[in-house]
């Protein structure tokens, strides 16, 4: 192994990204990529993915709503056919709902948990017979609010909570076969997730403002704080550590 190889610690795997158009998603597409990995990101907007993609090489695109019926198996083919093998998924397209149980509809409680739930569900069963072809490993993006209460957004907390659930159980379940499963729980991080979630501009400034003063280190994220950590529960080092929720979040989950 070369110098370069050596600091690339991914070298050689195939990492699925989804959500790497923007965001936590296109930070962690580029970490793995920079860490050696060979990255198929995924999202609905061709022209963010290849913003993306124009960062660094070694990453390649594929547009997809991650909820389409045939999506799952054809984003894991996409990856398997163009370099024969997957190592990683990482379940990161998500998004957040803030809506009172006043004016929550079955629609938008529907359509949070396909997203932040049974997308990923049906991405890892797609991607299940490669991960055990490589034992490989699966990392669930989840939120700080997947363990504390989010007053005004409980469906997403709900949402986030069930993923936590399933990435311990898929960990145990999955462990006979070599394969990890882990998640990390960002706090508020710089993102478009906020831009879309209903909230008008100014609310959006103002609960940017109240998070940043709320938070213990006295900041919100940026992407590349949370993609690191990602990137460290794919790599051979963490060999010996499933069924994790690392808490990236400044310290908010303990105030
Ligand atoms: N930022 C935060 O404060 C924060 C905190 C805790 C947890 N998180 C979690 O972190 C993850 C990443 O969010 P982010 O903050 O980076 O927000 P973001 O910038 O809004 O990124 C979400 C990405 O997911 C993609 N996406 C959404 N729906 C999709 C679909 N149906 N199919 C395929 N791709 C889809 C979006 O791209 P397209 O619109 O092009 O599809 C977008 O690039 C999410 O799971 C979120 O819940 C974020």
């Amino acid at each position: 192994m070369t110098e370069a190889q050596h600091h690339r610690t991914l070298h050689d795997h195939v990492v699925v990204v989804t959500g790497a158009g923007s965001g936590i998603g296109r930070a962690t597409a580029v970490a793995m990529a920079e860490a050696g990995a060979r990255v198929l990101g995924v999202g609905r907007r061709e022209s963010a993915l290849k913003e993306t993609a124009a960062i660094r090489p070694g990453i390649a695109v594929l547009a997809a709503d991650v909820c389409a019926p045939e999506a799952p198996e054809t984003i894991i083919a996409t990856a398997v056919d163009r370099w024969g093998r997957l190592d990683v998924l990482v379940n990161n397209a998500g998004a957040t709902a803030r809506v009172s149980l006043d004016d929550l509809t079955r629609a938008r409680v529907t359509d949070l948990f396909d997203l932040n739930v049974v997308a990923p569900t049906m991405l890892a069963q797609a991607a299940l017979p490669h991960l055990r072809r490589s034992r490989g490993s699966i990392i669930n993006i989840s939120s700080t609010y997947g363990h504390r209460p989010q007053p005004g957004a409980a469906h997403y907390a709900a949402s986030k909570a069930a993923l936590e659930q399933l990435t311990r159980t898929w960990a145990v379940e999955l462990a006979g076969d070599g394969i990890r499963v882990n998640s990390v729980a960002p706090g508020p991080t710089e993102s478009e997730a906020l831009g879309v979630s209903g909230l008008t501009r100014e609310q959006v400034v103002e609960v940017k403002r109240e998070q940043a003063s709320t938070i213990p280190l006295g900041r919100r994220g940026e992407p590349e704080d949370v993609a690191s950590w990602i990137v460290r529960f794919a790599e051979p080092a963490a060999s010996w550590l499933t069924g994790q929720v690392l808490t990236v979040d400044g310290g908010l989950e303990l105030v």
